[in-house]
């Protein structure tokens, strides 16, 4: 069987906030699992099943809905077990989506998730799409018409409660065509180059020098 996994945004809340390659993947999959903190598997408090719902009733779909318990605790068993009701869905149904709310680079469990899945079965990893989303920070900025970097400011998100060293991701924008990129300094970088254009190009390092403005480096944390 051709499995597909699709790791979903959703969005902050509001249904129309989704994409439409999030759309287009709710259509595609016949099983949607949807992360629950209820541990009797129900969905009386879960934000991401009311935009699911929402969602088909767009889109006049009806989908199978798998609830994943998911009780937040930062364990790795939790991870594991919900890794595994992806993977069993996945045996049951060719093209499955796991939902996430926002965006899912911002704080989701879906990379926990992708490691556990990685190792467990590399071939669904590997055909595995995360599909990208509104961050809660850019709906808010939206919704009270206020930027959130204008000119030279820069911006910082921050774990209001760490629960141990704080690591740091940089974002670096708005390059010169031309320059020398050693005062980026050095880390864990990829580049970005026109993606979703024409000539997209993704490198998994820091280039020397930038080609085109629609160029973006993001110097990842270093998680091991
Ligand atoms: C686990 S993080 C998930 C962030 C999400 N992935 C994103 O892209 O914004 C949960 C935090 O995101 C923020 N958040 C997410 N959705 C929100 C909303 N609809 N309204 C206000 N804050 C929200 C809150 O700070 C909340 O504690």
């Amino acid at each position: 069987m051709n499995q597909k996994l699709y790791m979903v945004s959703l969005g902050p809340g509001d249904a129309q906030l989704l994409t439409l390659k999030a759309l287009n993947a709710f259509k595609e999959c016949s099983a949607i699992c949807v992360p629950t903190k209820s541990d009797d598997n129900s969905f009386r408090k879960s934000i991401s099943h009311t935009i699911v719902q929402d969602a088909l009733h767009i889109l006049g779909e009806e989908k199978e809905i798998i609830p994943v318990y998911s009780p937040m605790h930062f364990l790795y068993e939790d991870w594991v077990h919900e890794a595994d009701i992806i993977l069993e869905t996945l045996k049951k149904h060719e093209c499955v989506c796991f939902v996430t709310l926002g965006d899912a680079a911002i704080y989701s469990s879906i990379y926990y998730l992708l490691d556990i899945i990685k190792e467990k079965n590399l071939a669904v990893y590997e055909s595995c799409e995360v599909i990208a989303g509104v961050t809660s920070f850019s709906a808010a900025s939206a919704v009270s018409k206020k930027a959130l970097c204008l000119g030279d400011e820069q911006l910082t998100i921050k774990p209001i409660n760490p629960r141990g060293e704080v690591l740091t991701t940089e974002i670096l924008m708005r390059p010169k065509i031309g320059m020398d990129t050693k005062v980026l300094g050095e880390g864990d970088f990829y580049t970005y180059e026109n993606m979703y254009l024409k000539d997209e190009k993704i490198t998994p390092s820091k280039i020397e020098k930038v080609k085109c403005y629609m160029t973006l480096f993001i110097n990842y944390a270093r998680r091991d």
